[in-house]
């Protein structure tokens, strides 16, 4: 029988240690190791197919005029939002993960692809639901384009359908995989899997580790694109997808409120496009529906103009986004004032309203503020300063902002309005769904007349005010 090794690995960046450690000299995070069993068998049985002629074949160096780029093939599914956050399909080949909190829905996202999409082999293995939960919820899902449900083609050939395979081992997983010659792979999730290399048990770093390494292979050689589902928890602390996000070329992200029906899909990583891509989902009984114009449903629907409410143009990635904010600003009934935010950072509110106080005179010191950004989503664009601003003011002298008015602009410390990027945009957005009035920063505005890229309001209807400072 080998020997067994032990090791201690850091659970938030997989540094390696024979001994244990209190403080991780790689990450510097505190109290992170954990010990794990690992055995490294040396005449291990093959993994995915590590054949001596490609583990030995040695590369050359070649001028990168002489590499030739073949237009990489993209496979649209038929889920645009998902699509965009990719930028722009599937790559073949491509090995992403989905991280997202327990419960969010990334088994749902996942199995709803795999049903939809059209003239595709995909193989769903789950290691954590039976086929017959699967089973139900691909009824609970079955859409228009879920044919995949009812149509199966007698020539097993031409099957395009859906596979679900209940597996946690990795080498009978490619074993299932050789057979049946799938085109896209999902696994649910990276944590239930396991390696008969590593001795340790499932979701530990090394097993997460070197079950990723094998499906990494196995994507690389075949030109199959996988799909990880990986598990964090609030704090983010289960070991695995931080190191996973090295590894992978795709990270995405799903998150939102699980008691709002919003859901995101953030690009955290991609290889292949864009970074800061967003996707916006809604959950309904019948899985997610994409949502493709946020604006609107982020928007209530009211006709009077009420205090503390204002509208902000934002942008989420490269997507405009008319966001509501409410404010409510009252006299504090205990000695130290409450501060709550909600979708926005505490300490940047906190700022703010310093500003408020110091540069424009408004006694908030004793006062109650509570923000809350409609929806359940996170805003981290600082175009919603100026909107903020206003929220609070209008709260504070209770004093409603016209429905029909929005804003764009960030506040620095001296109260001076700042230029935001992708004004245009903003602007169009806004006029799109029939706003009247924005008011963004006069450092938008060209300081020239030949400034390349001015600003030209003339081919806008809607009322652009320009203001320097709160
Ligand atoms: P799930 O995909 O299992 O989450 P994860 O894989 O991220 O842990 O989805 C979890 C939640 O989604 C669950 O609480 C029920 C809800 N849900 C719906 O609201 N509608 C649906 O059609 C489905 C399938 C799930
Ligand atoms: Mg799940």
């Amino acid at each position: 029988m080998a020997k067994t090794k032990i090791a201690y690995f850091c659970q938030s960046c997989g540094y390696e240690s024979p001994k244990w450690l209190g403080k991780c000299p790689s990450c510097q995070q505190w109290n992170t190791f954990v010990e794990e069993i690992l055995e490294k068998s040396s005449a291990s049985v093959p993994n995915w197919k590590s054949s001596p002629a490609s583990s030995q074949r040695a590369n050359k160096p070649v001028e990168v005029a002489d590499i030739t780029f073949k237009e990489e093939h993209r496979l649209l599914t038929p889920d645009k939002e998902f699509n965009r956050v990719l930028g722009g399909g599937i790559v073949a080949g491509s090995l992403v993960l989905i991280g997202g909190e327990p419960g969010i829905g990334k088994s749902t996202l996942m199995l709803q692809l795999a049903l939809n999409m059209p003239n595709v082999k995909v193989l769903y293995v789950s290691g954590e639901e039976s086929d017959h939960q699967i089973k139900m919820r691909a009824e609970r899902l079955a859409l228009d384009g879920s044919q995949k449900l009812k149509v199966k083609s007698q020539n097993p050939e031409e099957n395009k359908g859906c596979y679900i395979l209940t597996e946690t081992s990795t080498q009978n997983i490619f074993k299932q995989i050789e057979e049946l010659q799938p085109d896209i792979l999902v696994i649910d999730s990276i944590q239930t899997l396991h390696s008969s290399h590593v001795e340790s048990t499932p979701g530990s770093v090394s097993q997460v580790r070197e079950c990723t390494a094998e499906l990494l292979r196995f994507a690389k050689e075949t030109s199959t694109p996988v799909f990880l589902i990986g598990h964090i928890t609030k704090d983010g602390m289960i070991a695995g997808p931080k190191i996973l996000e090295h590894m992978v070329d795709t990270v995405l992200q799903f998150e939102g409120d699980r008691h709002h029906v919003y859901r995101i899909l953030r690009t955290i990583k991609n290889r292949f496009g864009s970074s800061s891509e967003l996707g916006i989902y809604e959950m309904l009984g019948e899985g997610l529906r994409e949502v493709s114009n946020p604006s609107e449903i982020l928007l209530s629907q009211r006709d009077e103009p009420l205090s503390g409410i204002t509208i902000s143009a934002t942008l989420e990635g490269m997507r405009p986004m008319l966001i509501e904010t409410q404010a409510l600003v009252s006299t504090s009934a205990y000695g130290t004032p409450q501060r709550t935010a909600t979708g926005f950072d505490t300490k940047r509110m906190s700022m703010l309203l310093a500003v408020l106080e110091k540069r424009c005179g408004f006694r908030l010191g004793a006062k109650d503020v509570f923000l809350n950004i409609t929806g359940g989503i996170r805003v981290e664009d600082p175009a919603i300063d100026l909107g903020l601003a206003a929220a609070i003011i209008s709260s504070h002298e209770d004093i409603p902002i016209p429905t029909k008015t929005c804003f764009a602009g960030e506040i620095g410390l001296s109260g001076e309005i700042r230029a935001v990027n992708r004004i245009e945009q903003r602007i169009a957005e806004a006029q799109k769904l029939g706003f009247e009035q924005i008011f963004i920063s006069k450092y938008n505005m060209p300081t020239a007349a030949k400034d390349k890229n001015r600003l030209d309001l003339s081919r806008y209807t809607i009322d652009v005010k320009v203001v320097g400072r709160i």
